[in-house]
């Protein structure tokens, strides 16, 4: 028996007052379908498909790369039950099939597995979740026995019914071939005009058709998003249980409440982070690395025992074990820091491997730069690597020292144990343990007037 999975992704999304179709907006950094479509990955379904249609286009373009899904159109948005009907006719007839919305992101695979084991059992099955507020939900509605009898919408509720707290999550799971016969009875009389897929509960117990409620615990697992606020809300809540699992990894946060980890975060064990962190992409950091407050760190792997300081931002870098970085230091990509490596405040690299124990304590840009181990890069010291057309290298051999206000013109070499003197502008290689002074001598002139004292020529031209 194959299991199909079927998303539901075409509506506008209206309460989030948006140019962008709703099912596209961000949670920790991806499209709310991505987390969808990744609950549905871990079943390891027969196939995706997802349903689209205002914006279709743009949601495809989305997750052009997802080679495993299957997209359906559903020209006009009639409503849940008509978008679902739009899917079912490609689902093989043998087929268990599980409906998820686009816009529920935090739903987790257990509960997914145990709606579609059910349903194999030949049941029609809802995932339902008790709410504080369950105001614009709809609402299960059981009988006496406290058997689920149907779903109604809060806008076609009687004020009984409003009253109800178990709401319905919109994912259900059934045989294809129920489900089909299910939703040729659907019809158009209510409030919004449209084909609601929760009409089908109501329906199958018309027919006695095994019908069950399957309560999650937890009812963030299921909250859908409708707008800007239950977004932010939700966003919250899945940061907290990334803050959550690595601090059960062995990290310290110093707030979890102010933490935000937007995407596949590792961390070793006695790392410390302190407020207002971001990590984006991959980041895998060592053990016992320190962060400080305000960092940005994205796709980037950190070596043990590494101190990031306040306000750096690390993008495509791999920084060695026992590096110190920052305040205010800005790693691009490219940038490979051998271990021990000192980068202060004010320091820009590009493309740059820096060999271990090298330092650039101060402001200085090191673009298309390669160093040897222990070299000295002065405060002001820049890497010239653009002739206005094209990128060039700058190649440090080991125990170089560059002198503070230094210009380096790419393509240069520096050999081992050379040094540059301050305020230097180099443009010739400099050979192995060689001084180069590129600057002009200074000269002193005596008796100097400043022009102020001169006659009253201030101001005039
Ligand atoms: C829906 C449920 C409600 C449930 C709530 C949970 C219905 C009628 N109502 O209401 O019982 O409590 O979800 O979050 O199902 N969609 C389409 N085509 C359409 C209409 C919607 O693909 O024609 C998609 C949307 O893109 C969205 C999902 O279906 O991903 C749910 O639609 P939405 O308008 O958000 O329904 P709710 O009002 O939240
Ligand atoms: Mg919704």
């Amino acid at each position: 028996m194959s299991l199909e999975v079927v998303v539901l992704a075409a509506g506008q999304g209206t309460r989030m007052r948006s140019k962008l179709p709703k099912v596209l907006h961000d949670l920790a950094g991806r499209p709310l379908l991505a987390h969808a479509l990744d609950a549905a990955r871990g079943l390891k379904p027969n196939s995706i498909k997802v349903v689209v249609g205002h914006a279709a286009s743009q949601v495809r373009a989305a997750f052009a790369d997802a080679r495993d899904l299957t997209w359906i159109e559903q020209r006009q948005q009639l409503g849940t039950g008509h978008a679902l009907a739009q899917a079912l006719p490609s689902v093989a007839p043998d087929a268990i099939v599980l409906n998820l919305y686009g816009d529920v992101p935090l739903v987790r695979g257990e509960t997914l597995a145990a709606c579609a084991a059910q349903a194999k059992a030949g049941k029609l099955v809802v995932v339902t979740a008790d709410v504080p507020n369950p105001t614009g939900l709809g609402r299960i509605v059981r009988d006496s026995r406290g058997r689920m009898i149907a779903i109604v919408e809060e806008r076609d509720a009687s004020p009984e019914q409003r009253a109800i707290t178990e709401i319905n999550s919109g994912i259900l799971a059934a045989p294809a071939e129920m489900l089909r016969a299910l939703i040729g009875q659907l019809n158009r009389n209510n409030d919004q005009g449209e084909f609601y897929l929760t009409d089908i509960v109501g329906v199958a117990v018309g027919r006695s058709l095994e019908v069950v409620a399957h309560k999650v615990a937890c009812a963030d697992d299921v909250a859908g998003v409708n707008d800007r606020i239950e977004l932010a809300r939700l966003e919250r809540i899945y940061q907290r249980r990334q803050a959550e699992r690595l601090m059960a990894d062995g990290a310290t946060l110093r707030d979890p409440e102010r933490f935000d980890a937007r995407g596949d975060v590792q961390t070793g064990v006695d790392c410390v982070i302190d407020v207002d962190v971001v990590l984006e992409g991959v980041v895998r950091l060592g053990d016992g690395v320190r962060i400080g407050p305000g960092c940005v760190i994205r796709d980037a792997q950190i070596g043990d025992g590494a101190v990031i300081h306040a306000h750096t931002v690390i993008d495509g870098a791999v920084i060695g074990a026992g590096c110190e970085l920052g305040p205010f230091a800005r790693m691009r990509p490219g940038t490979i820091l051998g271990e021990r490596v000192k980068i202060g405040n004010f320091v820009e690299t590009k493309k740059t491997r820096l060999g271990a124990g090298t330092k650039s304590n101060h402001f200085a840009y090191l673009g298309d730069t390669t160093t040897g181990e222990d070299c000295n890069i002065g405060a002001g010291t820049i890497m010239c690597n653009f002739d206005g057309i094209a990128k060039h290298e700058t190649h440090l051999g080991r125990d170089v020292f560059i002198g503070s206000n230094s210009t380096l013109v790419a393509p240069i070499q520096i050999g081992d144990g050379g040094y540059v003197a301050a305020g230097s502008t180099v443009t010739t290689k400099v050979e192995a343990g060689e001084l180069a002074v590129g600057r002009a001598r200074q000269r002193n002139i005596g008796g100097w007037v400043p022009p102020a004292k001169r006659g009253g020529t201030k101001g005039k031209h």
